[in-house]
């Protein structure tokens, strides 16, 4: 299945509350967004959607995905916690972003690097992993293999609750610190699937996405290259319609994919030529432009 939401946004019950909508529309199997077609702006709400933004929080809010989206996100008006272990450390990259500062830090592979811009009005905040269980949306952004620590950890706090969780772990993806080995061969062999699993709540809707950005190309302003701004999500469907007008309140357009049963297609470091030659595809059928890196 693939297809995109542009245009098609969550919905809130009758009574106003977060995660009692009616049914989402059906997921659209039509053409990505057609090139020409305007994106609504930063921080542009669905003229449909009635009900709060949800509040987020990064689990490993303090990494190169982390500041980047957490500084973007409160940027399109979202009330965002950065976690992390230490809240301290957390506390002092928030303040740089909240003076307008912006962040800069040397990193592997290169550097977080957050441009100076005003950050007037934003809602965020700094917070231990631990706090993320008060949060609508759950995002895992921290290395795989550490992650389902970080999760099992509030996993008594959040179970039942409807929680939203957004994954952008990507197991295969090697590092040079020696993350990204992969997966047992005989489970799930995608990130999300094995966290689902692991935390067994019915009542999660989970959601993966972001996994093939590049960190640096994130910024408060939107991408970096405007000419690439989509981001694949797939999932559950109330979920993927969150996120979906999460990636368009920050500047990005989501391209989806479908349930959590295409999610070992989509998880960032597996190359296959098949993946590269459906890329190629779709940019030239549909006018998909995936930002995977570049
Ligand atoms: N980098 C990318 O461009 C990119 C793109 C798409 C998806 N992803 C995925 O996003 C996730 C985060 O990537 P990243 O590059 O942002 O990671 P990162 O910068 O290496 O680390 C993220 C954060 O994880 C926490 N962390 C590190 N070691 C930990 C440990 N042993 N236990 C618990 N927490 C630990 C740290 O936060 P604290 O020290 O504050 O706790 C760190 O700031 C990964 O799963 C990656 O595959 C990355």
């Amino acid at each position: 299945m693939s297809g995109e939401l542009w245009g098609e946004w969550p919905k809130w019950g009758d009574d106003g509350r977060w995660g009692k909508w009616g049914q989402p529309k059906e997921q659209s199997l039509t053409q990505p967004p057609a090139q020409s077609t305007p994106h609504p702006g930063i921080g542009v709400r669905s003229p449909n959607a009635t009900g709060p933004l949800p509040t987020i929080a990064f689990i490993g809010g303090t990494g190169r995905m982390g500041v980047h989206l957490c500084a973007a996100w409160a940027a399109a008006g979202y009330d965002v916690t950065m976690c992390s272990r230490s809240k301290e450390k957390a506390q002092k990259i928030v303040d740089e972003l909240l003076a307008g500062r912006g962040y800069e830090e040397k990193v592997m592979q290169g550097a977080i690097s957050v441009p100076p811009c005003p950050a007037d009005g934003w809602k965020l905040r700094a917070g231990t992993n631990d706090d993320a269980a008060d949060a609508d949306l759950i995002v895992l952004g921290t290395v795989y293999e550490q992650a389902w620590a970080m999760l099992e950890a509030i996993a008594p706090k959040i179970r039942g609750k409807g929680k939203l969780i957004l994954d952008m772990t990507n197991p295969f993806l090697k590092r040079p610190d020696g993350y990204g080995s992969g997966l047992p061969a005989d489970g799930p062999q995608s990130g999300i699937e094995v966290h689902k699993q692991r935390l067994a709540d019915d009542s999660v809707r989970w959601v993966g996405a972001y996994k093939s950005v590049l960190w640096s190309l994130v910024l408060p302003t939107g991408p970096k290259n405007p000419d690439r701004p989509d981001i694949e999500v797939f999932g559950d469907p109330e979920a993927v319609a969150v996120v979906s007008e999460l990636i368009l309140m920050h500047g990005w357009r989501p391209v989806v994919r479908g349930g959590l049963e295409v999610a070992s297609d989509h998880e960032g470091g597996i190359p296959s030529l098949s993946k590269i030659m459906g890329n190629i595809y779709r940019e030239f059928t549909l006018g998909e432009k995936l930002s995977v890196g570049w």
